[in-house]
């Protein structure tokens, strides 16, 4: 994943710091409540791995930037979205009907969609206090002596929305794999937090958690680092040597396009014991597998340029999955488990069908406090 950010990455480390992940997590966990309410509702089983990215989108759009748009402008803007990033490796072919003037006119969409809901915004969160990354991008900005121009806005929005979906979206379908597949691991979440008195019978109000309990749940941290390990999203990213260098014997000139496989060092790392199981405990204290070195274990990449929202990536699958496994109840809708294939990202090649059945308790709670916290039900 290349971003040609234009802001400095103390900016960016600023919009994912403790203070802004504690700010983020109450509407997070309003985004997928609404999401698995919205999800139990229908009487049909729903394509998880589709509507994960309309939920990672979601959360992009309305928690990490603070956009108050209607559920009409959201609907399109993910529609867009979607056009964009599926034109996004076309040939430079700009005919009528061409993948690329398709990206191209989904790319100016988006821009001005954008554009209007930065405009909106001010008026929104005056009087309040910065409360979401773009308010942290522009403010930064503006103690750095620079004021960003709309374009540097636009661009490092969309580079946000994009760097958060597709990766998220693949993590949680995976997260709900796992749990269908192993329902013992999900019977061990649950009984974390019983005994954390977290699990109550309805479900889990904004306010109820926190970041310091949540990061507290050992064994739910052990399952989303065993999902990202056996269904790494980013399958690898590349690196320019900057100085010449040998590897194992190979000389690399300086220079020179570097990959590294975060896919193959995972699939073949001797630190894994039964390296195709999937096997929470493995991160346990005990065995803690991945404490043998660096860089055995890098779902979020390694070094100066790893994932900048690695820390937002986490809270969210971990409330993902306190969410599944406090409040609904899901089964699998095929007779078998789908196929996973890696490209563009790990993804189940049908989707993965599942029928979800909620509780209905505090239904009109959580939409109240969506109307305060996010502008809008989702
Ligand atoms: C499970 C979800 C995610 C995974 C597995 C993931 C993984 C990665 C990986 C492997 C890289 C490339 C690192 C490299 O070049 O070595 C990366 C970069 C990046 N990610 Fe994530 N990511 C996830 C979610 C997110 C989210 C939610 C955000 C928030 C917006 C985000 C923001 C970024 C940014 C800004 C970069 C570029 C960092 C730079 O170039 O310095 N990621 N991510």
């Amino acid at each position: 994943m290349t971003l040609c950010v234009t802001l400095s990455l103390q900016v960016f480390a600023k919009v994912f710091s403790h203070e802004a992940l504690e700010s983020y997590l109450p509407k997070i966990q309003l985004v997928i409540q609404e999401s698995l309410r919205v999800w139990s509702s229908n009487p049909e089983p729903i394509n998880v791995y589709r509507e994960s990215q309309r939920l990672s989108f979601t959360m992009a759009v309305r928690v990490l930037l603070g956009f108050r748009v209607s559920e009409e402008e959201m609907r399109h803007l993910f529609s867009t979205f979607q056009d964009f990033v599926d034109n996004l490796f076309s040939l430079p072919i700009d005919l009528p009907f061409s993948g690329y003037r398709k990206g191209i006119r989904a790319r100016d969409t988006l821009q001005k969609s954008i554009e209007k809901a930065i405009r909106e915004k001010p008026l929104c969160s005056q009087g309040k206090d910065y409360s979401d990354a773009l308010d942290i991008l522009m403010e930064s900005a503006k103690e750095n002596g620079t004021e960003l121009t709309m374009q540097e806005l636009k661009e490092s929005t969309i580079e946000l929305i994009f760097a958060a979906f597709a990766t998220t979206a693949s993590a949680s379908t995976s997260l709900i794999m796992q749990l269908l597949r192993h329902p013992t691991v999900l019977e061990r979440l649950r009984e974390e937090l019983r005994a954390r008195g977290l699990l109550h019978n309805g479900c889990l109000m904004p306010g109820e958690l926190r970041l310091d309990n949540i990061v507290s749940l050992k064994y739910l941290d052990c399952v989303i680092k065993e999902v990202l390990r056996l269904f790494t999203p980013v399958s690898g990213a590349y690196r320019t040597a900057m100085q010449t260098f040998e590897l194992d014997g190979v000389q690399i000139p300086k220079g020179w396009s570097v990959m590294y496989s975060i896919r193959d060092t995972h699939d073949t790392s001797a630190v894994f014991k039964d390296v195709d199981a999937f096997d929470p405990d493995r991160f346990s204290e005990e065995r803690g597998e991945d404490k043998e070195g660096r860089f055995h274990y890098l779902p979020f990449g390694g070094g100066v340029r790893s994932c900048l929202g690695k820390q937002l990536a986490t809270l969210f699958l971990r409330i993902l999955a306190i969410e599944l496994a406090s409040t609904s109840r899901f089964e699998l809708a095929t007779r078998q488990f789908p196929r996973v294939v890696t490209v563009p990202v790990v993804h189940p090649v049908d989707g993965l069908k599942v029928k979800f059945y909620g509780l209905d308790s505090n239904q009109n709670e959580i939409m109240a406090k969506s109307e305060e916290l996010l502008g809008a039900t989702v």
